[in-house]
């Protein structure tokens, strides 16, 4: 123990010696709060990541389909993420700076400007704190300045954040229900999701009526919804159990919203940069928007979270949305190394296939398992629904299985692959690579699920045996 002014200092613990997983897991849930999340599906301590592949205390390695909630788009400790770093730290640019202009930072800008889609590339950027929740957060505040409206339009399955502005967006029910009251007038509308229809018809009509809904709350003088400020969406709803917006729909948004005077604000903090085969999710499906909210794989990997909007919007005063860390040094120096090397390396392409080989490999699990009820995804986000084949819902769809999602995950993990659930009941278990997984690993992390599946199988058979 080393002594300062009376206060006892604890000497760091040496890493891969005294502690086991167990060890790390434990003190962690002494000292750190309940809301803590992953560690509990996920009981793992990491020591080292590199590319697809984490290493935990015993030197068990994981293929990461987690990938820190989608934010390595490059994997764990890229070389051009980790010669970034090297050169910032070299260099010797102050590390934080507040939003003062510095060379790193200026490399960023320009560097994502040159990749954005066309209708944003003469618009504005604005540095946010560095979540995607600060960033959503500063988007909804952007819009209800410009239009000197308040009210907003979310989906069901929405995920924006965990600030209660964010909160009052987002669907799920759970994290919402023991604060009461959150950000007045936010309505939410169905999201035209697949197989499991909020209509209960078929993918093609529930895009279609949930376009109608949108129209009808925007332009009908009866909906009882006031002209909202912004209607905020997902391309790909992530957490939401993976539901990708349709083209059809996406083309609705633009044109109500445009009608309205409404701003459309695009949340790509999952999607962008590459992750659904698209550099951009939302321009591949035509929702043009206004304001695009992006976080996550644009710092490669740091904190790091910014909005692009329309220049017009641009109405605001000086300091309307600050914040300390708006902008910091390494996340943008990790972040433009990351742009380059995804659109360099044709990283979005490659989502592309290997999301093919990913959804090819677990459409052919679900083939020979009903439990699967239902793949789905966009390039390298990918989501397979389990569920109850022997109870149908009214529509007559099997009902989703959370638990054996639950079951497969833990299985799936003791099975060396990293993955995360999601969507209602969190029956979907949810595939997020790195855009850099190899073919290999994709058949690795297929045969773990089909072999994670059959042991759960034949787990229960054997309980219901005894
Ligand atoms: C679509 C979307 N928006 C916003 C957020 C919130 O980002 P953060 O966790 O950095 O606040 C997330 C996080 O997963 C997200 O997926």
């Amino acid at each position: 123990m080393a002594y300062h002014e009376g206060v006892r200092l604890a000497e760091p613990p040496a890493t891969g010696t005294a502690e086991t997983t167990d060890d790390l897991l434990e003190r962690q849930r002494l000292r750190e709060s309940s809301a803590r999340s992953y560690p509990r599906r996920l009981p793992i301590a990491l020591v080292e990541g590199r590319g697809t592949t984490v290493r935990d205390h015993q030197g068990r390695e994981y293929l990461d389909c987690l990938a820190g909630a989608g934010a390595l788009a490059l994997g764990h400790r890229h070389p051009v993420v980790v010669q970034a770093l090297r050169e910032v730290l070299d260099e010797g640019t102050p590390l934080s700076t507040l939003d003062l202009p510095t060379p790193v930072r200026d490399r960023f800008v320009e560097q994502l400007f040159a990749v954005l889609p066309e209708p944003l590339r003469d618009g504005r950027l604005l540095f946010c704190g560095p979540t995607g929740a600060d960033a959503v957060e500063a988007a909804v505040k952007l819009a209800r300045t410009a239009t000197g409206r308040s009210g907003l339009i979310a989906f069901g399955g929405a995920y924006h954040g965990m600030t209660q502005g964010t909160l009052a967006l987002t669907g799920r029910k759970a994290v919402k229900e023991p604060l009461g009251a959150l950000l007045p007038d936010v309505h939410h509308l169905p999201f035209p999701t697949a197989f499991r229809s909020p209509f209960g018809v078929d993918d093609g009509d529930g895009a279609a009526m949930a376009g109608r809904l949108v129209e009808w709350a925007l332009t009908d003088d009866l909906s009882g919804i006031a002209t909202p400020a912004a209607v905020i969406a997902e391309p790909v709803q992530g957490e939401g159990g993976v539901q990708p917006m349709p083209a059809a729909f996406a083309a609705t948004l633009r044109r109500a919203t445009s009608a309205a005077g409404t701003v459309l604000i695009a949340d790509e903090v999952q999607t962008g940069l590459g992750r659904t085969g698209e550099l951009w999710a939302s321009e591949a499906i035509g929702l043009d928007p206004d304001v695009l909210v992006l976080s996550k794989a644009v710092g490669g990997g740091l904190p790091l979270a910014v909005i692009v909007h329309r220049g017009e919007l641009d109405g605001w005063q000086p300091g309307a949305h600050a914040g300390t860390f708006r902008g910091q040094t390494l996340a943008l120096a990790a972040g433009a190394a990351t742009i380059r090397e995804v659109v360099r390396g044709g990283m979005a392409q490659r989502a592309r296939e290997a999301g093919r080989r990913l959804t090819e490999g677990l459409v052919a699990v679900a083939a020979g398992d009903p439990r699967v009820g239902h793949v789905r995804g966009r390039g390298l986000m990918v989501g397979a629904e389990l569920v109850d084949p022997g109870v149908v819902d009214a529509d007559g769809v099997p009902v989703p299985d959370g638990w054996l999602a639950g079951k497969v995950q833990a299985e799936m993990l003791r099975r060396g692959v990293i993955v995360e659930v999601g969507g209602t009941h969190d029956a979907v278990v949810r595939f997020l690579p790195p855009l850099v997984i190899t073919d290999d690993e994709i058949d690795r992390v297929v045969d773990a699920f089909g072999g994670a599946l059959r042991a759960v199988h034949a787990e229960s058979g054997e309980e219901a045996e005894r």
